[in-house]
């Protein structure tokens, strides 16, 4: 039996990779932590939670003596690091909390891990380290690093470390570089959970600048059997771009959104842009595809059906997270934008 620690896996991605760890490999033990913030929602697990071999911690990675009292507690075998401040909105009005939560918690992970002398770290990061491509070429695994949100420089510190660690005292580590995800569970302030939740209630669609930035769009269940993946079969000290062969331009996927949801065009709105706003980013994802044999299993087109038809059944869950909270964050970011 394998035994690994997820941390984050209470938020979008990490929920799906527990969910998809306990439904398809059985025989994997997961000890679960998160601590819970605006982005972590014990139900993104429901159905999940008791299952026999999983275990969830409400906790912050930035706790060190937690972090290794579970590890002795539960046999950890290895550590997947999802746990993070993940918006760059955020991080432009706030930067501070993501260098505690991406940098020095990552460290407070590292230490633990390399002191335990676990099997492997895997560092879920972002291709985002990479900075910003022009209208041409696509993120390799050599592309230098040149973040510019404080979003991705606390992503970038942390891939740092990470190799460092490797480097000095032997840690056996991977990081993994994914682009932009989606499917169910995704907060609504990213892009697309963010516009399906506005379309349906016939609210405007807030575009930052000309809406012509471009990402290529991942699947969360795609990135997590690409982690599986790497756990599985990858060499210590290797790096992997994960990317969905999915370009495409900000205002194409929103009106993609609005004619599945057969809302009208008008209700598209520009809105001053993001701050220092990365331009394009693409990933060359053959390394992954090559050396570890995997896929992205869904088109973007029937990645984002699937995704709006569980917007649309699950309307409880949007209800509860955009409850509260939620609706602060809005008015501050979007009212007078
Ligand atoms: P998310 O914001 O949905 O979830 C983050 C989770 O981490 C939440 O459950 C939160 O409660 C938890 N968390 C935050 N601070 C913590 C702390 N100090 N201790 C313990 N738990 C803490 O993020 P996501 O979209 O699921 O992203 C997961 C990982 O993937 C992140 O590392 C992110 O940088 C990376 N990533 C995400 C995307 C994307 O498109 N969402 C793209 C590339 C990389
Ligand atoms: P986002 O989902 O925040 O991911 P990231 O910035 O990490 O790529 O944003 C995806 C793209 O969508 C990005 O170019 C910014 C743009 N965007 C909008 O135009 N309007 C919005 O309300 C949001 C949240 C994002």
């Amino acid at each position: 039996m394998r035994r690994i620690l997820v941390t984050g896996g209470a938020g979008f991605i990490g929920s799906n990779f527990v969910r998809m760890v306990l439904s398809e490999h059985p025989d994997c033990f997961v000890v679960n932590v998160d601590k819970l913030t605006y982005a972590g929602n014990l139900e993104n697990l429901q159905g999940f939670l008791d299952r026999p071999n999983h275990v969830f911690v409400k906790g912050d990675i930035c706790d060190g003596p937690m972090i290794e009292a579970i590890i002795d507690e539960h046999q950890v075998e290895a550590i997947i690091n999802f746990a993070a401040e993940s918006h760059v909105d955020r991080s432009i009005t706030g930067p501070k909390i993501f260098i505690e939560t991406n940098v020095t918690g990552t460290l407070t992970l590292l230490e633990a891990a390399r002191d335990k002398k676990l099997e492997r770290f895997i560092q879920v990061s972002t291709d985002e380290v990479y900075g910003s491509l022009g209208p041409e070429g696509k993120f390799t695994e050599q592309t230098p690093l040149s973040p510019n949100s404080p979003y991705s420089a606390s992503k970038a510190a942390a891939d740092h470390l990470v190799k460092a660690f490797g480097h000095t005292w032997g840690l056996q580590y991977n990081i993994t570089r994914c682009s932009n995800n989606y499917g169910p569970y995704q907060f609504p302030e990213k892009l697309i959970p963010l516009m399906i939740n506005n379309a349906i209630n016939d609210k405007e669609l807030p575009v930052y600048g000309d809406g012509l930035y471009v990402r290529d769009w991942l699947y969360a269940y795609d990135h997590c059997t690409a982690i599986w993946q790497v756990l599985e079969k990858a060499p210590s000290g290797e790096i992997y771009n994960i990317g969905g062969c999915n370009e495409r331009a900000n205002l194409d996927v929103v009106n993609l959104i609005l004619d599945r949801l057969g809302k009208p065009k008008s209700l598209i709105k520009h809105v001053t842009d993001r701050p220092g706003h990365d331009r394009r980013y693409a990933i060359d994802a053959s390394k992954i595809m090559r050396d570890l044999d995997w896929r992205p299993s869904v088109s973007f087109e029937e990645g984002i059906g699937k995704t709006i038809d569980w917007y649309l059944q699950n309307e409880k869950w949007l209800a509860s997270v955009v409850s509260g909270d939620y609706q602060k964050y809005y008015d501050s970011m979007y009212l007078n934008r």
